[in-house]
């Protein structure tokens, strides 16, 4: 009797809501694709998927959370790829991203730009880099705290340019954005995820995209890899997860909600206003993940190391 009761529970999965954890602020760049994805996953379930916010520390607040949570698939979570830098910004982290979780599938991969404050004496890039040679003590960067992907881009900027600018670490590119649009941070590494609206009124200066080829919707601002900065690319590509020992048929159902979620075609243009490209259905595997986990694990903590940043 016993040995047959988790089949039974997986054949009743989903009957009560589901919580998708969010490791940055609401109306930042990660919950806006959570949110989006929710609604369809949802519907494929049957049952409402709920979008928490647990934010702090650059996700690894969120991140240790679910390493702890029950692994009964009602607690699903969307991270970038801070899940992959994490390991080499804190010296001790309370989980282990390659062995402390189930991996559904990769998800979306998000192109970032480098934003200025509106009335920002730079406006380009190449003054930009002359600005901030020279004024490097007073001028400021915006983050989302140490392990967000806003973070890896400034420290990779700072550490091609040789300066140090002051960091105003955030929970999240949401609150960050909204002091830059305000006037009170300068510089603003961000996903493209809501930005576009605010540089097509100028409210925003753009100096370059992350990305080796321009991108469709903002052809007019060039990469910075052309700019100067060769081989210059930062793309937060996201990944969902569930903790450990979630059940094989209930990550089947999950999968299979992902999938749906991102063939809807709604959301596809959505994203593709944003510049966010849906991966192939080849990446929505657990294989696909862990391999691109791995690999970025070992990509960019060489790189972390040597601009020598830590978070403690
Ligand atoms: C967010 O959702 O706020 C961002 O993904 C944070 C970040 O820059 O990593």
């Amino acid at each position: 009797y016993l040995s047959i009761a988790p089949a039974m529970a997986a054949d009743a999965y989903p009957n009560k809501p589901i919580t998708l954890v969010v490791p940055f602020s609401a109306g930042g760049p990660t919950d806006a694709v959570a949110r989006l994805i929710a609604v369809p996953m949802g519907k494929d379930l049957g049952q409402t998927v709920i979008v928490e916010n647990t934010v702090g520390a650059g996700g690894t607040i969120a991140t240790t959370r679910v390493a702890r949570a029950a692994p009964d698939g009602y607690i699903l979570y969307l991270h970038h790829m801070g899940m992959a830098t994490a390991p080499a910004l804190y010296k001790k982290l309370p989980f282990d991203p390659m062995k402390d979780f189930e991996y559904i599938g990769q998800v979306v991969d998000v192109p970032m730009v480098l934003l200025g404050r509106k009335n920002f004496p730079a406006n380009n890039f190449k003054e930009l880099e002359a600005y901030i040679k020279v004024n490097k003590e007073k001028v400021t960067i915006a983050n989302a705290g140490p392990g967000s992907v806003s973070q890896l881009c400034g420290l990779l900027l700072m550490s091609r340019e040789g300066v140090e600018l002051t960091t105003v670490p955030y929970k999240g590119t949401g609150p960050a954005l909204t002091d830059l649009l305000g006037g009170q941070v300068d510089l603003l590494c961000d996903q493209t995820t809501q930005t576009v609206p605010y540089i097509k009124d100028n409210l925003v200066k753009a100096y370059g995209v992350t990305t080796l080829k321009r991108l469709p919707g903002l052809s007019n601002i060039p990469t910075l890899d052309e700019q100067g900065l060769k081989g210059f690319e930062v793309k937060a590509w996201h990944g969902l997860y569930a903790p450990k020992g979630t059940p094989p048929e209930v990550l089947a159902k999950i999968n299979k909600a992902l999938r749906v979620a991102l063939n809807n075609p709604e959301v596809k243009a959505r994203l593709g206003e944003s510049n966010i490209e849906v991966v192939p259905m080849s990446k929505v595997t657990s294989e696909s993940l862990k391999n691109q986990l791995d690999s970025e694990i070992n990509k960019w903590g060489p790189v972390i190391r040597k601009a020598g940043a830590y978070a403690d």
